[in-house]
């Protein structure tokens, strides 16, 4: 197995949170393989990083500034991810891999970060934001509900972007604010103690513009 695909299969053990070959280990012992797998991967690479910095006018230039900034500093990853974030929307495997090589840690360390925190975003985001906390609070307060209806009426499933890029629909843990449940981060206001109804009709607002 090549260096390169040892990294990625990494990341995509984690992602999957199983794999066929070990459907009797648990999560956590994947996890664990994952990083292993992971380390490996970015030792033999040594230069894993000199692939993903790319070559030219790099698109990565404020994410540099950031780095540098800190010092590249592996403290520094949230404030470093964050900048990438700004820069491009969200977060692609090709960012995860070039800001684990800068502050030389391992994509699966990176790439669990950039999961553990709502905020960020893996996947391209539409023109308006929709993130409805699923933690339990929220959850006994009706939040799969408004899920439920925002997807019926947006014609999208959590964790996607309407075909028109107009809204996504994101999910999130606890946001650490459960006396406001059902709590809603609309284009990054709160909203506390939504319905469904109230949630349709704020977000067809949005998108109507
Ligand atoms: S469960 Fe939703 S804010 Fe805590």
């Amino acid at each position: 197995m090549s260096a390169e695909n040892t990294e990625d299969k990494g990341l995509e053990y984690i992602r999957q949170g199983t794999g066929t070959a070990d459907a009797k280990a648990t999560g956590a012992a994947l996890k664990r393989q994952a990083e292993e797998l992971a380390k490996i991967g970015a030792e033999k690479k040594g230069g894993a990083a000199e692939k993903a910095k790319p070559a030219g006018d790099s698109p990565y230039v404020q994410v540099d500034r950031t780095l540098k900034r800190c010092q590249y500093s592996q403290d520094a990853l949230i404030e470093v991810l964050h900048s990438a974030q700004e820069t491009f929307g969200f977060l692609s495997d090709d960012t995860m891999k070039y800001v684990a090589h800068e502050l030389k840690l391992p994509p699966s360390w990176v790439y669990g970060v950039a999961t553990f925190y709502h905020f960020f975003n893996l996947k391209p985001q539409g023109e308006h934001t929709c993130t409805v906390c699923m933690g339990t609070a929220c959850f006994v307060k009706r939040a799969g509900d408004i899920v439920e209806a925002l997807e019926k009426e947006f014609d999208v499933k959590a964790g996607e972007t309407t075909a028109d890029g107009k809204l996504s629909i994101n999910i999130a843990r606890c946001l650490g604010n459960c006396g406001l449940a059902p709590m809603i981060i609309l284009d990054g206001e709160v909203h506390a103690r939504q319905t469904p109804e109230s949630m349709l009709d704020q977000c067809k607002k949005l998108v109507k513009g």
